[in-house]
């Protein structure tokens, strides 16, 4: 399907930054930050979609091809940029994982627009994503993101990678919602770390939150682990660690161009030809210990070991998260440290320290490493640090040395740099004196080793590794999906029709029904729809229908046995054993139909552009369907504009089924409305066993409430990963179901009821 992608990756940011000029214009720039140097080029060597955040609030643009790359974007409202962005992400988070250097903030406000703006990401993924697609999360924004994707589409081999570091327990315990986060990173296949003592802290806090690990795995299953029961059912989610890096080879390539080399000459021409050329470039973030850096350079030309103008100093700082006060302090902080130490040491023409607040092209970067004599990388606490492996690989010359913090991932595998505490002012200076003073032959022996990992273990190496041990996982965790197993059902059976009371519940559309082009013309096989009426009039044995249809549509097409009771509109609908209607949709106030009048209105508008789709509306909810379009492109284009417009508004909860995009305006699905009907007639479990059978990833969320090992039984139609225990292959095998259920339970009932 052409415009179903088999590899997505969701990132809090795009590629490309949308800025808004003072002269009221629009310009787009390279995003800043790690996370985009890297997997830009990865993205560009593959096939697929790039989900997020443009840089800027209020934008609605469609998704539009850049640069080889296909971007979709996530609108962000104002108050979200604030309470998501701003708060959640950037002063809750990032200060937490961190080594709380500085104070995180926990505001509930914040956290619930983080978990509202997580399902809208989750939500846009859903129409860009193929059926069995690679979906891979990025980062700290976005950490519920995997268990969301999951919950409706299990299909999909979900990957997250966190770029930054994870904390120890004591650190990460302090987050209200902690809990949450690990819950929500869990709904992974996989979980990658810079190094491998984040992916230990990750199984550490598993472990302190109750949950069992397993070698590098945590073992985890929606229900069975919950519940206690046997943990070979259990779901293992691998953390690993992947270190990232540069795309080494461009970035030498660009350092080698004639251009690039003059450039550098004219630098170090422009700074007065110093004999020491010490070159700092980072975000301006407190992370990255610009200010610990500074206070070494000054105290250095304070104690004359150097001077003006011999050294120098370049720090360029790309401006970040200005709006967050933390970022307001360390910037005033920066640039009055700057002011001093050129006031007291420099000269006219020479200042001691060359501050840019500035972000220069990748061309420029590459001509200030190549013109540095020492770089220095000191932050606090960094998950990699790419400005220390882009210094590497640009260094095709071998010259130059790296004054390197043990308290960055890339210290793990740059051990030839001069190694440093940043918090130890005093070994620090002594650390740059060394960078400074190495002798040529030894700087280029540091170099090599470095250059050797950095070109070796590349961005694409990164890429590769981490998408090929995904691969591995999921295959490990389908070979435990079930395949048909006739005699593992039939004794899950038997043992459900000995139960005294058992309630049997069935999705209708490709269960009882076999899907059928029209949706007015499906109706149940013969056999099936015998063996229901025959069930109903048994003791003891309660009957439910479960579909996303109305329950009018379900009586009419469904010809249901009058006991049976009826859950329609994906739960929205409940009508109980006596036909009374009980649903969530009876009880909607003004601002909610309000709502829902408006999602309708605007399927309608995109119906109106794509002839062969049609919107069906409901009690709760508003249901676009493309079924009966003639061309897969238009199909999926027409579904993706549904599920990108009216699906992705705030309380419009959306569920893509099979040639549906379903919007409900209420909080429930159909495992919520099986698990209150289970209550309502009395079947504890134990006591009372369900049977639940579906098809639809809807139907996941009823298998989700249901409990294998407490005798229920779960049984999936057809193909695709599911959390049901059993599967069987067609509505065919359904009807053969029902009737052997019929015969086991006749018999423990004594009644002849088996035909
Ligand atoms: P972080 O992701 O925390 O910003 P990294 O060092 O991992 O830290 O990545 C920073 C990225 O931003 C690197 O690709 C680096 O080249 C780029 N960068 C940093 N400062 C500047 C700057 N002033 N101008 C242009 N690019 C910059
Ligand atoms: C770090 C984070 C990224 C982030 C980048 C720039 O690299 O790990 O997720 O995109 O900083 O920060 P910003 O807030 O501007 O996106």
């Amino acid at each position: 399907m052409p415009d179903q992608h088999e590899f997505v990756v969701v990132a809090n940011r795009l590629p490309v930054d949308r800025r808004e000029e003072p002269d009221g214009s629009t310009s787009w720039r390279p995003s800043p930050g790690g996370l985009v140097a890297a997997l830009e080029p990865v993205m560009k060597a593959r096939d697929g979609a790039w989900v997020g955040w443009t840089g800027s609030p209020d934008d609605t643009l469609a998704p539009f091809d850049a640069d080889g790359m296909h971007l979709v974007p996530v609108p962000l409202s104002a108050d979200e940029v604030e309470l998501y962005y701003e708060g959640m992400s950037n002063a809750t988070l990032w200060p937490l994982y961190h080594d709380v250097i500085v104070a995180p903030a926990f505001h509930r406000t914040w956290w619930d627009a983080y978990v509202t703006v997580n399902r809208r990401f989750a939500q846009a993924v859903l129409p860009q994503a193929a059926e069995g697609a690679t979906v891979w999360v990025q980062d700290y924004q976005l950490q519920l993101v995997p268990k969301m994707l999951r919950e409706t589409r299990p299909d999909l081999r979900i990957g997250f990678f966190d770029h930054i570091p994870f904390p120890p327990y004591e650190i990460f315990a302090q987050l209200p919602w902690r809990r949450q986060v690990l819950e929500g990173l869990l709904g992974a296949d996989l979980l990658g770390f810079q190094r491998p003592a984040d992916a230990n802290n990750l199984l550490r806090a598993a472990r302190r939150l109750g949950m069992t690990t397993r070698g590098d795995a945590v073992l985890v299953d929606g229900r069975r682990a919950r519940r206690g029961a046997r943990l070979e059912a259990a779901r293992p989610v691998v953390c690993k660690p992947f270190p990232i890096s540069v795309d080494s080879t461009a970035l030498e390539e660009l350092a080698r161009r004639p251009e690039v080399l003059e450039r550098a000459k004219e630098i170090r021409a422009e700074l007065g030809e110093p004999d020491t050329l010490v070159l700092g470039v980072d975000r301006l973030d407190y992370t990255k210990g610009i200010q610990h850096r500074l206070q070494a350079f000054g105290e250095l030309l304070e104690d004359e070991r150097l001077t003006v103008p011999g050294a120098v100093l370049v720090q360029v700082a790309t401006p970040s998260r200005e709006r967050v006060d933390e970022y307001q302090r360390i910037r005033e902080d920066v640039e009055a440290t700057v002011g001093r130490i050129n006031g007291k040491h420099g000269q006219i023409g020479h200042p001691a320290v060359h501050y840019l607040h500035q972000t220069v092209d990748r061309a420029e970067l590459a001509a200030l490493y190549l013109a540095a004599d020492v770089m220095l990388v000191t932050p606090l606490r960094d998950g990699m640090n790419l400005v220390a492996k882009e210094y590497v690989a640009s260094r095709w010359d071998d010259a130059g040395t790296l004054v390197l913090s043990e308290f960055a991932g890339a210290a793990n595998e740059l051990t030839s740099a001069f190694v440093v505490n940043p918090h130890d002012i005093d070994g620090l200076k002594d650390a740059v004196m060394s960078a400074v003073r190495c002798p040529p032959v030894e700087a280029r022996k540091r170099m090599r080793a470095m250059r050797r990992t950095v070109l070796r273990d590349d961005v694409a190496h990164w890429a590769r590794t981490f998408l090929e041990s995904l691969h591995d996982v999921r295959a490990r965790q389908e070979a435990m999906t079930p395949p048909p197993d006739a005699a593992d059902l039939d004794a899950a059976l038997e043992t459900l029709a000995q139960r005294p009371e058992l309630l049997v519940a069935l999705d209708f559309d490709g269960v009882l029904a076999p899907i059928v082009r029209d949706p007015e013309a499906a109706r149940p096989l013969p056999a099936a729809a015998q063996a229901l009426h025959d069930l109903a009039a048994l003791p003891g044995v309660h009957l439910a229908l479960v579909s996303g249809r109305t329950l009018d549509d379900l009586r009419r097409l469904a010809g249901p046995p009058p006991s049976a009771a009826l859950i329609g509109s994906h739960g929205a609908q409940v009508a109980d054993e006596h036909g009374a209607d009980v649903g969530a949709a009876t009880t909607l106030d003004d601002a909610t139909r309000d709502l829902l009048a408006r999602a309708s209105a605007a399927l309608h508008a995109i119906s109106a552009r794509y002839p062969g789709t049609f919107v069906e509306d409901k009690p709760a909810g508003t249901v676009f369907h493309t079924r009966q379009i003639e061309r897969r492109e238009d199909a999926e284009a027409a579904a993706k504009e549904a599920a990108q417009g009216p699906g992705s508004w705030g309380g419009v909860r959306t569920t893509l089924g099979k040639e549906v995009v379903d919007l409900s305006v209420v909080d429930v699905d159909k495992g919520v409305a099986l698990g209150r009907l289970r209550v309502a007639l009395g079947l504890r479990p134990g006591h009372g066993g369900v049977l639940y059978v579906g098809d639809d990833v809807t139907d996941e969320h009823a298998f989700a409430v249901l409990d294998d090992a407490a005798g229920d039984v779960t049984v999936k139609v057809g193909e695709g990963v599911t959390g049901a225990r059993h599967r069987v292959a067609d509505p065919e095998r359904v009807a053969d179901l029902l009737v052997r259920l019929l015969e086991l339970v006749g018999k423990d009932r004594g009644t002849s009821a088996a035909r």
